[in-house]
């Protein structure tokens, strides 16, 4: 049975009770200093300044064969963007950790922009501590395109070439903001129509947790989120029988959290089911051109 702490307090402060190498993965979407409820905005340089406190901690409570998944999107100071990986990855490059994948979590809704193109994806930096690391990749295949074809030639003519297992699900995470659209991945972004959705702003979606806790820990591995929300970290290790601690500041946060694991607990959770097939909006009155604006 896999256990959970949720700390209410400063993540740099709470960390400071965390014994050395503890997590297999830390996994977290910060804030991004964007002037969301739980954050005052501030310059980018203040910004960075004090998250870079927290990294050196996060570093030290990592595990040798542990990885840190960052994900983050833009900070938008007058119209001008800063793409937020940009400057962490030199943040934890000067630590000595290994870029993995940047992985593009794409959705295909969002704020429509007028002075420039509508932004439509976010990052996943996945860092590792070092060389030597865990990375079950069977945990996470996806479907072949083309699983019936087989060598045409050569020592494995006649046999299958692609692995009955699945293949790499790549580095691009499609994700959709709704139910309706297509995707790669498909896992949908948060937003009000999904049965994930609770009153945090920025929630990210459980399925996409879990694949990197699938495919970077083993069952009763670690894992730590700094900025926990809602829980949604959590949720994804309890249903994986991965142990975790999630620090979150903001009380009324914790409490909805909790609630959620309550719920997951007495099996009354509501998730989107990992790989469910995806709507198809071609088929929806919505997408078709109405009649006065042919
Ligand atoms: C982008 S949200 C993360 C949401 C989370 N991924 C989820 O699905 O619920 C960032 C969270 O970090 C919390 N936070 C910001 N600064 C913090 C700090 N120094 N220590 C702990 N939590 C913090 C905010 O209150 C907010 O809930």
């Amino acid at each position: 049975m896999s256990s959970y702490k949720y700390i209410l307090g400063n993540s740099l402060n709470k960390l400071k009770n965390i014994d050395n190498d503890k997590f297999k993965l830390i996994i977290t979407s910060p804030p991004y200093n964007v002037g969301k409820e739980y954050e005052t905005k501030k310059s980018i340089e203040e910004y960075l300044n004090e998250q870079n406190k927290i990294l050196d901690e996060l570093i030290r409570v990592l595990h040798p064969k542990g990885s840190i998944c960052w994900q983050v999107g833009n900070y938008v100071e007058k119209g001008e963007v800063f793409p937020l990986d940009y400057f962490y990855y030199e943040l934890f490059k000067k630590r000595n950790l290994q870029l993995r994948n940047r992985i593009i979590w794409k959705f295909g809704h969002g704020l429509h922009s007028s002075k420039r193109f509508s932004g439509r994806y976010e990052t996943i930096l996945w860092f590792t501590k070092n060389n030597n690391y865990t990375f079950n990749l069977d945990l996470v295949r996806v479907p072949s395109k083309y699983p019936g074809k087989k060598y045409f030639k050569g020592p494995k003519k006649g046999q299958y070439s692609s692995n009955p297992k699945g293949k790499n699900p790549s580095d691009i995470w499609e994700i959709i903001l709704n139910d309706w659209e297509n995707e790669i991945w498909n896992i949908p972004n948060v937003k009000s129509n999904h049965v994930e959705k609770t009153e945090h702003p920025c929630q990210y979606p459980i399925e996409l947790v879990e694949r990197c806790v699938l495919a970077l820990t083993d069952e009763e591995d670690w894992v730590l989120d700094p900025f926990a929300g809602v829980g949604s970290t959590l949720l994804a290790c309890l249903k994986n029988k991965r142990n975790v601690i999630g620090i979150e500041k903001i009380k009324k946060y914790k409490d909805i959290g909790l609630k959620r694991i309550t719920d997951f607990e007495k099996g009354l959770l509501r998730f989107r089911a990992v790989e469910k097939p995806i709507y198809d909006h071609t088929k929806s009155k919505l997408s078709q051109m109405p009649l006065e604006l042919k």
